[in-house]
């Protein structure tokens, strides 16, 4: 089969990759009808995260039919059309049984991430997301093996496009699971950092949940603009504002925001001795966002994490979170415990998250649009692959 295969840092393929092939009785094909580039991807395309190999096939939101299934698939046949989440879960282990899906402790052979790990068990499988999330095949790819099939492929009404319901497979719920973490609710104040698809998503969630005010805070005026446009966001540039948190706190009356979303993660621009610090491995992560955060909320506020961060952080301000009573939520997202509901909203209408996708090309054309997406070329938005 042609599939979306990583080289080296900035070195992706499509090329001829092997075929999948079920190796449990749960275990199902999937034939892709489209699927996803995202910010995560960037992570991996831009050399940043270890374990991965060459050869490797990438991508973690993708959908399509059901070309075979194991014999222990009770919950599929033939066929039926479904939506996958990039986290794959057992369904049955100490952390499944309490809906932390992004835990699961059955379903990744590889490391984890976690750098003093001791004897913990690392986090859930993730698709095509090196070989420290159990080094799974990804699904920018004509075909991709599904394991735990009676957990996490969700079947799809009729009547629905495959770009309406999409990006169910993450950044919809990461973007619900982020202000649910916020505790958002009718009539809060929430700041938003990072209007990429996670950001936007979480606007999205936000106002489904009644919030009144959202400040969103990026340096790309189209992506500003989309949220001011779409989800009717008060944009901050952080090229034009020195601080973007004096800036929330100026405009919240000095109070700051009942919840603040980092929707950018460890690779967040602003601060140039970060980035540089970062880049040689002294620093683990870059901090900006985070303490753009922790000053932005008010006191016994939250701060909600769906960005990606990796190791340690020294300028984090620990003391001034203490000061401030602030909560901290965070955590790759625990999708199949939010997408049935999350589902229902987009039929009936409450929720259109296909409204971000801006670029439609053929997998064949792959390596375009990573270009294209992580170059933030053509006011790209979201790219969707069809193969
Ligand atoms: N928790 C999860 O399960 C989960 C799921 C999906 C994505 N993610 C993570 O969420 C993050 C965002 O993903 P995305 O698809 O929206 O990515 P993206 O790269 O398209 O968007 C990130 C945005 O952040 C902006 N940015 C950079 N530095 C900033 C700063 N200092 N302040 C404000 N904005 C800044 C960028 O300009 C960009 O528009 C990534 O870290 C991704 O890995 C996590
Ligand atoms: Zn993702
Ligand atoms: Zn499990």
């Amino acid at each position: 089969m042609k599939a979306l295969v990583y080289h080296g840092t900035r070195d992706v393929r499509v090329e001829q990759a092997p075929d999948p092939v079920m190796t449990q009785p749960d275990d199902i094909i999937l034939r892709v009808t489209a699927t996803a580039i995202c910010g995560s991807d960037l992570h991996l395309y831009r050399g940043k995260v270890p374990g991965l190999k060459s050869g490797d096939v990438l991508g973690h939101e993708f959908m399509g039919i059901v070309e075979d299934i194991g014999p222990g698939v009770t919950k599929l046949a033939r066929g039926d059309r479904v939506v996958v989440p990039f986290t794959i879960s057992c369904g049955q282990c100490f952390y499944c049984e309490q809906s932390l899906y992004a835990s699961c402790e059955k379903s990744n052979p590889g490391r984890g991430a976690i750098v003093n790990k001791k004897s913990a068990t690392p986090g859930a499988g993730l698709f095509g997301y090196t070989h420290l999330y159990g080094g799974y095949a990804g699904g920018q790819a004509e075909y991709v093996r599904v394991p735990y099939a009676n957990v996490g492929p969700l079947k799809l009404p009729q009547g629905l496009d495959d770009e309406q319901v999409l990006f169910l497979s993450d950044i919809l719920p990461t973007g619900y699971q982020a202000v649910l973490n916020g505790g958002v609710k009718r009539g809060s104040t929430v700041a938003i950092f990072g209007a990429g698809p996670v950001g936007w998503m979480s606007a999205a969630c936000a106002r489904l949940l009644g919030a009144e005010r959202i400040f969103i805070v990026d340096h790309h005026p189209y992506r500003l603009r989309f949220a001011e446009e779409a989800y009717g966001c008060e944009a901050i540039n952080f090229d034009e504002c020195d601080d973007p948190a004096e800036e929330i706190l100026v405009r919240t009356g000095h109070h700051g925001v009942d919840a603040s979303i980092d929707a950018v993660g460890f690779e967040a621009k602003g601060s140039t001795v970060e980035t540089v610090a970062a880049n040689l491995k002294i620093e683990g992560s870059a901090g900006t966002v985070l303490r753009w955060c922790i000053a932005a909320t008010r006191r016994g506020g939250i701060v909600s994490v769906p960005g990606v961060y990796a190791g340690w952080i020294h300028g984090f301000l620990f003391g001034d979170a203490f000061d401030k009573g602030l909560g901290f939520k965070m955590g790759q997202t625990h999708c199949q415990g939010l997408m049935p509901e999350l589902l229902e909203h987009i039929m009936e209408g409450r929720l259109k998250p296909q409204n971000i996708i801006t670029h439609r090309m053929r997998l064949a054309d792959a390596v375009q649009a990573y270009e294209i997406f992580e170059g933030r070329k053509e006011e790209c938005r979201k790219v969707v692959l069809r193969p």
